[in-house]
């Protein structure tokens, strides 16, 4: 998406916001690890007239007419998706991670069944069961958890799954840093009859480009954003393994028709079309090279950290993530780490770590990922640089404690968000940010 005038004429309230926002990205080091930059190719083919059309249904059974165009799209879409996972059975149409979650369960659940996922603070994500999801409301969610070594604790696993025999279970997290062990759930899955369902959303990238083992030959469904270390646009891809349609030979078709009628109309096709880029892009050898990349980058980050003396959860990563514990100085320190590198132009996020002493909105750790710094070209000297400068910030604001009365803490958080402002750190360490973006220019080709 390039500049024009025509969007400064028509709304220059949003053409402004859209211009702040590109020069935020480029002059900031994303650091979140479900954030990426997608390709300009990817840009392309989501502004195009593809968001023009209506196209309920599949390829081929369509209830409006003239869709040969969006036919080929998808289907193009469906088969890279098939043919890059080495799965029989792919949708592309589900609108975004969580909705194409609620539609797995709907396709082999029904309201009260037993599921299980990984407990939202040691790591899971909200869909897999948490009690403020509808997903834990509906259904009777079991959740398993990590060791005290943050590790996942598959003995945990297996002894709930024979207690509860569950319906469907969930392998898949929004923040654990660790190699998912895929082989361990199939066996416990298999035992008890239970759906199993990767949810590879944080990882696809790393599977596709070889950079993680794949789930496919262990679940009997596969589900992943596509904007994540995928590189795509915002959008989701649910899969069905041939594991999946041994155990029920209609699953596939369940899938689909929970996703359309059951739970969503018209697809997003200009979304589409740009899934099918990024599948094209990802299928490429140097996307190989992008992924070994992040997980070079993400150890080097994560050495630099624990050199600085810096406390990781499992003491270090295997993928793109890395996850700071900050309790060695106190609790709920996240909140004051995320403002201090957003003022130094880091952005990362404050998260819960495993048996966090405080509460998910203000964490004991911080969230730190790779694949946008990846993206932009940096590799492990950059990554020491910043690891540096995140443990400086850290040492920055240690010694602030969260107050337990609600008022004095927006008082004392209003007051430290003013005066991490003025920190000279901070802003020596922004400039040094600011020198580093410089180097690696993100969409050059986009002039403002
Ligand atoms: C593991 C996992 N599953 C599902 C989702 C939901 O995706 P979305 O935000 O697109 O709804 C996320 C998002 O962070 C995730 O980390």
């Amino acid at each position: 998406m390039l500049f024009t005038k025509r969007l400064k004429d028509t709304d220059p309230v949003v053409n402004s916001a859209i211009k702040a926002e590109l020069e935020r990205q480029r002059n900031g080091l994303e650091m979140i690890p479900s954030e990426n930059f997608t390709s300009l190719a990817v840009l392309d083919a989501i502004g195009t007239v593809l968001t023009n059309k209506y196209s309920e249904g599949y390829p081929g059974k369509r209830y409006y007419g003239g869709n040969e165009n969006i036919d080929v799209v998808e289907n193009t879409a469906i088969e890279r998706a098939k043919k890059l996972f080495g799965v029989p059975h792919a949708n592309v149409q589900p609108y975004s991670g969580s909705p194409a979650n609620l539609a797995i369960y709907f396709s082999v659940c029904k309201p009260g069944d037993v599921i299980m996922g990984q407990n939202l603070t040691d790591g899971g994500h909200l869909t897999h069961g948490w009690k403020t999801s509808v997903t834990g409301q509906i259904f009777k969610s079991v959740p398993y958890h990590v060791k005290p070594d943050g590790y996942l604790d598959m003995d945990e696993v297996r002894k709930l799954a024979l207690e509860n025999r569950p319906k469907l279970i969930w392998m898949g997290s929004s923040a654990y840093a660790r190699e998912l062990p895929f082989e361990e759930f199939a066996k416990i899955a298999d035992e008890v009859g239970a759906y199993l369902v990767a949810d590879i959303a944080h990882i696809a990238g790393l599977v596709v480009g070889g950079a993680h083992k794949s789930p496919v030959p262990y679940a009997h469904i596969v589900v992943t954003t596509t904007h994540k270390t995928l590189r795509g646009p915002r959008g989701a891809i649910i899969m069905v393994t041939d594991k999946g349609l041994k155990k029920d030979p209609d699953l596939a078709e369940k899938i689909d028709k929970t996703i359309f009628p059951g739970m969503q109309g018209g697809p997003h096709d200009h979304t589409t079309a740009g899934i099918a880029v990024s599948l094209l892009l990802a299928s490429q050898p140097e996307f190989g090279e992008y992924a070994a990349q992040v997980v070079k980058n993400s150890k080097a980050l994560a050495e630099q950290l624990t050199k600085n003396g810096i406390k990781l959860v499992t003491g270090g990563t295997d993928n793109h993530m890395v996850l700071v514990d900050l309790t060695p100085y106190g609790k709920g320190l996240g909140v004051f780490v995320q403002e201090a590198l957003d003022n130094a132009h880091i952005t990362t996020n404050k998260n819960t770590i495993p048996k966090d002493p405080s509460t998910p909105f203000y964490p004991s750790g911080l969230r730190l990922g790779t694949p946008a710094l990846t993206s932009r070209g940096m590799k492990e000297p950059e990554m020491r640089e910043i690891a540096d400068m995140i443990a400086r910030i850290i040492g920055e604001v240690k010694d602030n404690a969260l107050p337990e009365d609600k008022e004095e803490r927006a008082k004392y958080l209003a007051r430290f968000k003013d005066e991490i402002k003025q920190n000279q750190s901070v802003k020596r360490t922004r400039d040094e940010v600011l020198a580093l973006c410089s180097r690696f220019p993100l969409y050059p080709e986009m002039q403002v």
